[in-house]
Parts: C-alpha cells; sequence; structure tokens
C-alpha cells in the first residue's frame, strides 16, 4: 500500500500539514476522521508533555485525578444524563464496552445497520456489517441482525421479534458506509423505537462526535439522548489515542457494581486522559464546533462546484454534514484514481472502509483560507484528470 500511495514516508506534522521524507508536505483533509484540532495542537501537546514530566501511567490502585478531570470535561457536553465515562484505547474497544454493558443488561440480541461500521476486533466487528472484513473470521458473536439504515420501519420488524432483549447500534451518519446521511427524524424515531420495544441504544459517535458534523455530537440535531454514546478519533485531540464509552446511570450500574467487571491496562492511562482534557478545552475556547458548521459549509459549497461538471456523469452526488463531506462516484475505480491524483498533487484524502464509491473527506477545523483555496483548486484539476483517464 504505501508504494502505491506514492512510496514516502511521514515524519512531523502540524496544523493541516503533513510533511514526508522526501520534503514534501501534504494538506491533510483525510485522518480517518481523528484531526479536528489539526495536527499537534500546541495546547494538546503542552498538557501531554506536562503530563509525561509528571504522571504518564498509573498504579490503578489509587484515584487518579486527570482521568477524573477529562471525565468531567467530557460529561459537561454529552447530552444530558450520559454522565458516566469509561475510557478505553480505541473505537473498538469503545464498541466492545458497550456491547458487553449490554449483555449484562441481558441485552444478548444485537441490531446494526447495513454498511455500518464499529470497529473490527472480533466483538465489534460482529457490528461492523461488511462481509469483505467478517468472512475470514467467522463464526462472530451470535444473534446479530443487521437491518437497513435509514429504514425504521425495517428496525421495529426487528426489534418487535426481541422484545425486552435487544441492544441496537447505530452511526447518526455512516462513515465508513460513504458519509451516508438519514432523512431527518431517523435518530429521533430509532430512539422511540428502542424505548418501545425495551432495547437499549448505542450511538456510535466515534467518527461523528466531537464537532465533526458541526454539533458536539450527531445525536443533538434531534435531541437524542442514548442509553450509551461512544466516542474516539477526535477525543485524541490528535496527540494520544483515547476512546471513550458513556452511558447513563441506569445503563452503567453494571460496571459501576464491579469496577473489576471490564478493564484493561492502558485505559484511562493519565496520559491519552491529559489529551482528552486538554481537546475538550480547546474546543470550548476555540469554539471548534462552530468553526466545523462554517467551515464544513463553505467545502461543501466549493466541493459541489468542483463536482458539478461531472454530475450525471463520473459523480453521482455530493453530500455532507459540517466536516464529514463525501463524493460518491458512479464508479468504483475513480475513488482509487482520484484519491491517487490528489495525493500526487499533495493532498491527503481517503476512502470509505464500507463503500467502494465514496471518496471522505475529514478536514480539521483550522483550515486557512490559503490551504481551502489551494484543496479546491487540486480537486478541480484532480477531477479533470480521473475524468480524462476513465474515459479514455
Ligand atoms: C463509527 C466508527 N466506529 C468505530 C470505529 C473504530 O474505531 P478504531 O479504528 O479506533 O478502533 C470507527 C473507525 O473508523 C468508526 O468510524
Amino acid at each position: 500500500m504505501g508504494r502505491v500511495m506514492g512510496g514516502m514516508a511521514e515524519v512531523r506534522s502540524e496544523g493541516a500539514w503533513i510533511h514526508a521524507d522526501d520534503g514534501r508536505r501534504f494538506l491533510d483533509f483525510g485522518g480517518y476522521g481523528v484531526f479536528i484540532l489539526g495536527h499537534r495542537h500546541p495546547d494538546v501537546v503542552e498538557a501531554v508533555h506536562r503530563q509525561i514530566d509528571t504522571h504518564p501511567l498509573a498504579s490503578r490502585v489509587f484515584l487518579e485525578p486527570v482521568a477524573a478531570r477529562a471525565a468531567e470535561a467530557l460529561a459537561a457536553h454529552t447530552p444530558p444524563g450520559l454522565d458516566y465515562v469509561h475510557f478505553v484505547n480505541s473505537g473498538a474497544e469503545a464498541t466492545e464496552a458497550a456491547l458487553k454493558l449490554a449483555r449484562a443488561h441481558g441485552r444478548t440480541s444485537v441490531i446494526t445497520t447495513r454498511k455500518g461500521f464499529h470497529g473490527k476486533t472480533l466483538g465489534a466487528l460482529s457490528v461492523t456489517a461488511n462481509a469483505t472484513y467478517q468472512t475470514p473470521f467467522q463464526p462472530l458473536l451470535p444473534d446479530v441482525t443487521q437491518v437497513e439504515y435509514d429504514d425504521p420501519a425495517d428496525l421495529e420488524q426487528a426489534l418487535a421479534a426481541r422484545r425486552d432483549r435487544a441492544c441496537v447500534v447505530v452511526e447518526p451518519v455512516q462513515g465508513e458506509g460513504g458519509v451516508r446521511i438519514p432523512r431527518p427524524g431517523y435518530l429521533g424515531r430509532v430512539a422511540d423505537l428502542c424505548r418501545a420495544y425495551g432495547a437499549l441504544l448505542v450511538v456510535d459517535e466515534i467518527q461523528t462526535g466531537m464537532g465533526r458534523l458541526g454539533t458536539w455530537w450527531g445525536v443533538d440535531a434531534e435531541g437524542v439522548r442514548p442509553d450509551i454514546l461512544l466516542t474516539g478519533k477526535g477525543l485524541s485531540g490528535g496527540v494520544v489515542p483515547i476512546a471513550a464509552m458513556t452511558a447513563t446511570a441506569e445503563a452503567y450500574a453494571p460496571f459501576g457494581r464491579d469496577p473489576y467487571l471490564h478493564t484493561s491496562t492502558f485505559g484511562a492511562s493519565p496520559i491519552a486522559c491529559a489529551a482528552a482534557l486538554a481537546t475538550v478545552g480547546v474546543m470550548e475556547r476555540e469554539d471548534t464546533v462552530a468553526r466545523a458548521a462554517a467551515l464544513g459549509e463553505r467545502i461543501l459549497t466549493g466541493v459541489r462546484a468542483a463536482c458539478a461538471p461531472y454530475e450525471g456523469g463520473l459523480v453521482r452526488e455530493v453530500r455532507g454534514r459540517g466536516l464529514l463531506i463525501g463524493i460518491e462516484f458512479t464508479e468504483d475505480q475513480a475513488v482509487g484514481e482520484l484519491l491517487l491524483e490528489m495525493i500526487a498533487r499533495g493532498v491527503l484524502v481517503n476512502h470509505s472502509l464500507n463503500s467502494t464509491r465514496v471518496l471522505r473527506l475529514t478536514p480539521p477545523a483550522v483550515v486557512e483560507d490559503t490551504a481551502l483555496d489551494l484543496f479546491l483548486t487540486t480537486l478541480a484539476e484532480a477531477l479533470r484528470s480521473t475524468a480524462a483517464r476513465m474515459a479514455g
């Protein structure tokens, strides 16, 4: 893969830029959704430096204040009632924690959505609806049902057959599924159905949360309060990996009753929690959420204009919310071609793991005007040469 992408190694980063070992620099509009604050935000880096100099990893015997402060800071922004925070080291681990918590409540039947992505560890993979990733590792968790995304009737049918024993895992916008934005009201309907059929609702905001959609959380748009909300990626500040499962008091109770029920040596490490705490602080001070909303609109408008000449041909649709933007093509091959054209011109973008025809943009909220212009010019050029190559 390294050779296909050009063969260079990345060695340094700051803001929206990554530097390679051959002296070139790349504008990072990819990063799989991690770099909402850009690379190496100075406040996050400083907090992590300070933590390394004082107490990077904990004994796990005593109370540790940085984890507590990070949990408090995060819970101050989660929907009301989601006050319990369980820090882990990756998004997939947050999904694992949620699946186990659901089981502890007797919710052993799991409902996920087609093209949903929730991680690749065995439990998480069981709800990541992609045969390519699942098939080599079967059998996965039993009793997992896939329903159509953005289809409350399909969900209701599955729930009706599993009254009081289901757990529903859903993304507010399917990121890896190809930036699929459901119709307004979908998430609210999912929440109502979960309540009606006694199901536990897990909303996976690992990609959509932390301001990515121009709101703190995707659920904010519909005032939905899930039982469990997963976060990761941006929570790291782009500096130290960390993710979290946040839950209501009722949902969290089994883990609260026995703190050894679900543990991880490095979970809630002071060094990662220092990064998360600093990240929430930066987001408050710099109003990252509002910036993401405003910048996202500008980028979406620009991307739509660049793609307009190809609509009805190579480009099927451009869609986005906040800083999660997808370009859907009519042919699989276009994604790879365009991605390589962009890299050759100095811009990084991503494909989508669960959708072969969608190129995905997850830029930081800190893109300067000159960088935005550069991105849009590059996109227009790369589209032109991709279209020409594919026509030829
Ligand atoms: C919605 C969602 N959930 C879970 C994950 C898994 O996170 P990680 O790769 O940190 O395990 C991802 C990663 O792309 C994701 O987009």
